[in-house]
């Protein structure tokens, strides 16, 4: 080979890899399918050196953020709890672009890594540090696939132990789709949260009955502690929220929908799923703040509402009234007492022979008994016939039961009425018979 064939040779060969390699910048390295990891601009921390960000290539406008869009980091919790997990979202905007980039990474206060984040589609990856300095840390960025809008959701998990405040540092990319790394607008943001308070205890019972010690799928439920929402709220819509004055809870990580929230009570819908058994309740307050308590479920937790919402004395009831001719009327069985303090019983009178009365009880935690004959309701120790039991039309959670009170009881004064359902008994409620 003469030295004139040699360089011909060696022209030709950089001619042909530059061709497989590409060294025009649209193909080298593919950066539009994922930049160079530890380039989220995030300052520098502890021992650790600032990261550069994306400007590093992307030169056309120099300086970060001097675009006209916006990057944003969303869906971060006022607190994470240990091992908490979450869909982290960063929003890129800026009209006119059509291609998009980003990298994020979560950053403790010395500039450790924290958490896990996790990719669930294909739009992002994650990927580790640069080799040196940045080794250690974790990072989520964009594929080539995830170009295409300036959106991206992805998990982060909260470590097993609360690692102090945590910063989520953001670089993005709002590109003109030249497929080169000029035109383009450099963005970067952070955003922290804070490890959650320490969670404190709550009490989950019946919100009819007050006590019990199982709790229905798909009844009323009232958790007690402290801190569980910033203000007093109840529901004014249907279907109910699940948020509520920014307090949410969960059951068994499921969602419950909230009735009422304050900070010592929270009334909620126990999710009609929710499996017999111990379950776990978590209540989340907008504080952060977090309470949770265990409650035993089982398909049938009676209780019945009161009118003094103690759980005891005169029940939340009315009275139906068949006469002989068919009519029908309802009439009250509670009255304010003489202090006005409290409602007691009105006397029932269970009128001529030809009159049949009914007792209609609100509770909840009764729609799953097994039977209708499975369902008691005992009125000073004598059986009431019981001809409904089961949800209360157009109410969330509450139940009804129909029950007919013997005319034995005439003349009886206070008597006890005593539910059972499935054999477990709710709070004994007071009527009185004249
Ligand atoms: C080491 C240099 C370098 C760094 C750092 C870099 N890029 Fe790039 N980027 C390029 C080059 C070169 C191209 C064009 C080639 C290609 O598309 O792969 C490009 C292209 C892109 C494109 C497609 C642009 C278009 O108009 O089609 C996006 C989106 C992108 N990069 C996002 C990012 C983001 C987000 C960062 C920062 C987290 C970043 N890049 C950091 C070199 C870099």
């Amino acid at each position: 080979m003469s030295k004139r064939t040699i360089k011909l040779w060696t022209l030709g060969l950089i001619v042909s890899l530059a061709g497989i390699y590409g060294l025009s910048g649209r193909s080298v390295g593919a950066f539009s399918a994922g930049p160079l990891p530890s380039r989220t601009g995030a300052p520098a921390l502890g021992t650790f050196p600032a990261e550069a960000n994306c400007t590093q290539c992307h030169r056309t406008n120099p300086e970060v953020n001097s675009g006209p869009g916006r990057l944003t980091i969303g869906g971060l919790p006022q607190g994470y709890s240990p091992n908490q997990e979450f869909t982290v979202t960063v929003m890129l905007t800026q009209e006119g672009r059509s291609r998009y980039g980003f990298q994020l990474t979560a950053l403790d206060d010395s500039g450790n890594p924290v958490g896990t984040l996790t990719s669930t589609d294909t739009r992002t990856r994650t990927l580790s540090g640069a080799a040196g300095t940045f080794a250690a840390r974790l990072y989520i960025e964009h594929t080539l696939e995830g170009t295409n809008q300036g959106s991206w959701s992805f998990l982060w998990r909260a470590p097993a132990a609360a690692a102090g405040r945590v910063t989520f540092y953001v670089a993005g990319n709002a590109a003109d789709g030249s497929g080169t790394n000029t035109g383009d607008f450099i963005y970067t943001n952070s955003a922290s949260i804070q490890p959650a308070a320490a969670s404190t205890p709550v009490t989950t019972v019946s919100a009819a009955s007050f006590s019990g010690t199982v709790i229905a799928p798909d009844s009323i439920a009232a958790g007690y502690g402290v801190g569980l929402a910033t203000g007093t709220e109840s529901a004014t819509t249907v279907p109910l929220p699940t948020t509520l004055a920014g307090t949410t809870v969960r059951v068994n990580e499921r969602a419950a929908s909230l009735f009422f929230v304050s900070g010592t009570q929270v009334n909620f819908l126990v999710p009609a799923e929710t499996a017999p058994g111990a379950a776990t309740v978590t209540i989340t307050s907008g504080s952060g703040a977090v309470s949770t308590g265990t409650l035993q479920i089982a398909a049938v937790g009676p209780g019945l509402f009161t009118a003094n919402t103690n759980g005891q004395g005169v029940p939340a009831a009315v009275l139906l009234r068949v006469r002989a001719d068919g009519s029908t009327a309802f009439e009250p069985l509670l009255q304010r007492n003489a202090a006005n303090t409290e409602f007691v019983p009105l006397p029932i009178d269970l009128g001529p022979e030809t009159d049949q009365v009914f007792l209609i009880l609100f509770g909840t935690g009764i729609r799953f008994r097994s039977a209708l004959a499975a369902v008691t309701v005992s009125v000073g120790g004598t059986n009431a016939e019981v001809g409904f039991a089961g949800p209360a039309d157009g109410f969330i959670g509450l139940d009804q039961v129909n029950a007919r009170l013997p005319r034995s009881l005439a003349g009886r004064g206070n008597v006890d009425v005593v539910l059972t359902a499935d054999g477990r008994a709710a709070n004994t409620v007071t009527v009185n018979v004249r």
